[in-house]
């Protein structure tokens, strides 16, 4: 193995990656993948805490591809990273059920990013599922098979790192040292706004931008997006901070001094919503543009995507016993079964030759 550092990280495929995930956590993905041994973890058992119904298993194959195709276009090179399917993992059932012994119930219960995933998926408290609680200990499971030291994510997910942290600590202190102590590392954007600037981009919000969308999708989104509500007419002095318009700007538009004149002029009220909605289209289509094509190329090559899952999924496997297997050790609890066995063949072999004697 080298001696590089890991990085764990990766999403729930429940379809196509927007803008939000971009700035989050795949920006930093593929910036780091040279300098880090990097793993994506495919988290399709993660999916299961909010949708557990028949239709969404049924629609996994389709996410997954689109998914994976995501990484693909952004630059995420599959030479130099492993991309896995979690629920393929069989060491990691076993590894969140020790795991969920070294933390407490209200330690998980009480993280507001339960609470807002069980909204979004329409869920009372009282309906919230033993495994939606456990969904940070199965993170925690996830990067710890790799052994990471960095754990590239959204905002949303870093109060998961955090009992990360807390579950590996207990851990080398009940049963010496064994694993890393995992680092968050949180994007530019951390949380970036929807469309609709109410809330975070989300799918199920309908305020996305997806890396897929085509240029017109992309400019008609951008035309209607939520500005300055004060402002009903160009000649009216605009807010530049935390206008969605603007966080865009900052976030994919490289001509730093477009963006300062269109603030500038904004500010003022000598600037229209559209020249900025426009400006921010084509800066936006020219980010993604290379993205497009390169979801093109590996489309059009069937099977390829399904390739890259496998042949990232069997390498984990062979991590993923090794860690298992390390840590059993490390627990002393591997010898439990072993020393019982051991003795009960004995003692079947001695039956045995003395019936034959
Ligand atoms: N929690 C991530 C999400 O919001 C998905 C995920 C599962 C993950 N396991 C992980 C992220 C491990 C980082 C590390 O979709």
């Amino acid at each position: 193995m080298s001696e590089k550092k890991r990085i764990l990280t990766g999403d729930r495929p429940t379809g196509r990656l927007h803008l939000g995930h971009y700035v989050g956590s795949l920006k930093n993905r593929v910036a780091l993948q040279d300098q880090y041994d990097c793993y994506f973890i495919v988290a399709d058992l993660h999916m299961l805490t909010t949708k557990p119904q028949k239709e969404h298993i049924d629609a996994l194959r389709e996410n997954i591809h689109d998914m994976v195709l995501d990484y693909l276009a952004v630059g995420i090179d599959p030479s130099k990273s492993t991309i896995y399917l979690q629920s393929a993992i069989h060491a990691v059932y076993e590894m969140n059920l020790f795991f969920e012994m070294l933390v407490s119930l209200p330690r998980v219960s009480r993280l507001p990013s339960i609470k807002d995933m069980a909204r979004a998926a329409k869920m009372e408290d009282e309906a919230i599922p033993f495994g939606l609680i456990g969904y940070p200990i199965l993170q925690s499971a996830d990067i710890m098979m790799p052994r990471a030291h960095l754990v590239p994510v959204g905002k949303d997910n870093e109060a998961h790192v955090e009992v990360t942290r807390d579950i590996a600590r207990r851990f080398n202190n009940y049963y010496g040292d064994t694993f890393p102590i995992p680092e968050p590392l949180i994007g530019d954007v951390p949380s970036l706004v929807g469309t609709d600037g109410q809330a975070k981009m989300s799918k199920s919000l309908d305020n996305a931008i997806f890396l897929s969308d085509d240029a017109k999708t992309v400019q008609k989104r951008v035309r209607s997006m939520f500005t300055d509500p004060n402002r009903t007419r160009a000649d009216i002095p605009g807010t530049v901070e935390g206008n969605p318009v603007f966080i865009y700007h900052d976030a994919f538009n490289p001509n730093v001094d477009e963006v300062n004149d269109l603030k500038d002029r904004y500010r003022k009220g000598a600037v229209g919503d559209v020249e900025v909605k426009d400006k921010l289209s084509a800066a936006l289509n020219t980010f993604l543009e290379p993205i497009r094509e390169r979801r093109e190329h590996f489309a059009s090559q069937s099977g390829y995507v399904e390739q890259v899952i496998y042949e990232g999924t069997l390498k984990m496997q062979e991590f993923a016993h090794e860690t298992l297997s390390d840590m059993k050790k490390a627990m002393g609890f591997s010898g439990v079964w072993n020393r019982i066995s051991r003795k009960a063949r004995d003692r079947i072999k001695k039956l045995e030759k003395a019936k034959e004697a």
